[in-house]
């Protein structure tokens, strides 16, 4: 009831014949308590008035950059600040690739790149056109930057043909931007720690010894965490990646510093995410000035790190909970669940770097979660926003139980 009281939802509807099922999808949103504002392309217009459009959302509906008869200027910008989620519904294939490639020729598309908010998209077309490699591309491109994408169901279509392409219906719609504003606030007076990215582990003052990750994995759980309301305090290897909003970074080099930040906040936390890329090793003794190119093979030799993960496990309180990542090459399953108890964990996330399109800095991932009780939840390659709020939404479950 009223799940969507005080929320402002700006609706898109862009020219296709799924735009008739918009003035339900405004009625369905107003109902559950939403202040509701409308914006049409102007091929929508041929498929559903404006009249019909403000009438359900009562508010007049913006179609056009300024009013020709008294030159007022429609502002883009107010609107996505205004705005607290931002749906286009239905998106046709035209309006879903001018999305993807940034063309801003409506008021619709210039809002969009203006917006700040969730933006979700509920594609409607032609079966044919939906499985075209042009569309799937653009929609796997907006969903890597992070746009919801509501997937049509299969059904009968305008065309008479029957497939994939309609738009989902209303109420679910509704229901979906309803979720999200509640997952925004399930994790609301929680502090959660991750940590991301490398550690490099200094040989002389000029070289170290590093790995591959680029922080991606961890900064998307630090960002998803922070929209979910959690208090987030990201521990960061060295990366080029912007400190998502609302998130409290603290930066470190070497596997001991990360370890003394770690162990400096652990107690504070509710949950631990240890997503870093920590070294296992590092070297004895650092030079203290660079060391000279010889002919003989130089040796260095290296010590055990403190596995971090382990140690804070070792002090976990019952309420609070920690989450593992496991890089595997070989025998991943059975590595990832000793870990899992090894460190004390309560659920531990497995990728493997034998599948294609994970990890160390693409922008997907492929995961298995592997939880104490034994239950074991595969995923498909997704962006790595998208496989955060996986692990988020697992991190709550188990919360909760
Ligand atoms: O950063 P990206 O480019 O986005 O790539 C993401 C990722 C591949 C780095 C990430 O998804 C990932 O798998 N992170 C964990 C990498 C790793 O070090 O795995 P591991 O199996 O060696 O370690 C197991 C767990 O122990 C991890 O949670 C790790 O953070 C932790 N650990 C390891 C060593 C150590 N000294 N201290 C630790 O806490």
């Amino acid at each position: 009831m009223y799940m969507l009281k005080g929320k402002h939802i700006l609706v898109g509807v862009s020219g296709g014949i799924a735009a008739y099922k918009a003035a339900a999808l405004v009625r369905a949103l107003v109902k559950d308590g939403a202040e509701v504002r409308v914006v049409m392309t102007p091929m929508a217009k041929h498929f559903i008035t404006s009249l019909t459009m403000a009438t359900v959302s009562k508010h007049p509906v913006l179609a056009e950059f300024y009013n020709p008869e008294n030159g007022d200027w429609n502002n883009h910008v107010s609107l996505s600040l205004w705005a607290d989620a931002y749906v286009v519904a239905p998106a046709t294939a035209n309006t879903l690739a001018k999305m993807a490639h940034g063309i801003a020729d409506n008021l619709l598309l210039t809002t969009y790149l203006s917006m700040r908010c969730p933006v979700i998209a509920a594609p409607a077309m032609d079966m044919d056109m939906w499985n075209h490699p042009a569309t799937q591309n653009n929609l796997q491109t907006l969903q890597k930057r992070g746009v919801h994408i509501i997937e049509p169901p299969a059904g009968e279509l305008a065309s008479g043909l029957e497939g994939k392409g309609r738009m989902e219906e209303p109420e679910r719609i509704a229901a979906f931007i309803e979720q999200l504003f509640v997952k925004k606030k399930s994790l609301a007076g929680k502090t959660v720690l991750v940590t991301a990215g490398p550690t490099y582990e200094a040989i002389d003052p000029v070289r170290f010894i590093g790995n591959h990750s680029s922080g991606k994995m961890g900064y998307a759980l630090a960002e998803s965490l922070a929209n979910c309301g959690a208090q987030v305090l990201l521990i960061s290897g060295p990366t080029s990646l912007p400190v998502p909003k609302g998130v409290e970074l603290v930066r470190v080099t070497a596997a001991a510093e990360m370890h003394a930040a770690v162990t400096e906040h652990f107690a504070s936390v509710d949950v631990a995410i240890f997503c870093a890329a920590v070294a296992d090793y590092t070297p004895e003794k650092k030079s203290t000035h660079k060391i000279k190119r010889e002919k003989e093979p130089l040796l260095i030799a290296l010590k055990p790190t403190v596995d971090i993960a382990a140690a804070v496990g070792k002090q976990k309180r019952k309420n609070q909970l920690t989450v593992g990542f496991a890089l595997e090459t070989g025998d991943e399953l059975t590595n990832a669940q000793k870990k899992l108890q090894t460190k004390n964990l309560d659920m531990i996330v497995l990728n493997s770097l034998n599948d294609e399109g994970m990890g160390f800095g693409s922008d997907t991932n492929k995961i298995t979660i592997i939880k104490k009780d034994g239950a074991i939840a595969t995923c498909p390659l997704l962006p790595k926003q998208k496989v955060a709020e996986i692990i988020i939404d697992a991190v709550v479950d188990a919360m909760m139980c």
